[in-house]
């Protein structure tokens, strides 16, 4: 039995393996999106860098590889999740319509798709596409789903704006707290179990401690882990 409210040094398969059949009310998380590459870029700082050297291993797989595992995720989200649970998982835009129906082939109910706008992206440095201002995440349930606590009609819009360059942590591809935040809150209650298989910098984690939710974590990288011990110990807000 995994210890809970814990960031586990594991690999995402592994410690699904470790999870009982139906005990999880709620799957957030963040896979690796295969984008890593020389001639994409991003920003670390204030220097433009490629995603390659930003990300580093941990986003590079043959494509093969890159679809069964997260075929194998979402079939062990669907199997950890209790009946009425709910899974959001973040895709890059070009695999978003596949994994949707990866997952709904394996049983899952198409809820949703919600969006973070980032209000202030990266320049075309090349000009020769459209800027990519979009993020988005897919919700999908088992069955009906058990808890959907809606807010307001405002905050339950699923588009959500987002300005860059607020982040927490060194962590590449660190996650809007308050969005986390809110899929928490909507889709599960105080004392229930959220899981996130891919922690990063524990922002699932920090926005469960706030909600009073319990959570389990899974992530490779130590010094991620690291990052997020900081973030829960110093009571981010
Ligand atoms: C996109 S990032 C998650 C970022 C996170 N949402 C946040 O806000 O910080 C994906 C994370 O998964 C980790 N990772 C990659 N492959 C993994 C695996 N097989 N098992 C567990 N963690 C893995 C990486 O080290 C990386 O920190």
């Amino acid at each position: 039995m995994l210890e809970l409210n814990t960031i586990h040094n594991i690999d995402a398969l592994e410690g699904f393996k470790k999870i009982d059949d139906e005990s999880v009310d709620l799957i957030v998380t963040d896979p690796p999106y295969n984008l890593a590459s020389k001639n994409r870029v991003t920003k670390k700082g204030s220097k433009i860098i490629s995603t390659k050297e930003a990300w580093g291993a941990w986003d590079c797989f043959h494509p093969f590889d890159y679809d069964l595992l997260i075929m194998q995720i979402i079939s062990q989200s669907f199997r950890s999740l209790k009946s009425g649970g709910s899974l959001y998982m973040f895709t890059s835009g070009e695999d978003n319509g596949v994994f949707i129906r990866m997952a709904v082939a394996r049983g899952f109910r198409y809820r949703n798709q919600l969006a973070i706008v980032k209000v202030n992206p990266l320049p075309s440095f090349y000009k020769n596409n459209w800027r990519h201002a979009v993020e988005v995440c897919m919700y999908l349930t088992k069955g009906r789903p058990a808890t959907f606590n809606f807010l307001s009609q405002r905050e339950c819009n699923n588009v959500f704006m987002h300005a860059l360059g607020r982040k927490e942590t060194q962590h590449p591809t660190e996650k809007p707290l308050a969005f986390v935040k809110k899929l928490v809150q909507v889709s599960s209650n105080r004392n229930e179990l959220v899981l996130d298989p891919f922690m990063g910098s524990g922002t699932t984690a920090v926005a469960c401690e706030q909600l009073g939710r319990n959570f389990l974590g899974f992530e490779l990288n130590a010094e991620y882990i690291t990052l997020a011990k900081r973030r829960l110990r110093n009571g981010e807000r």
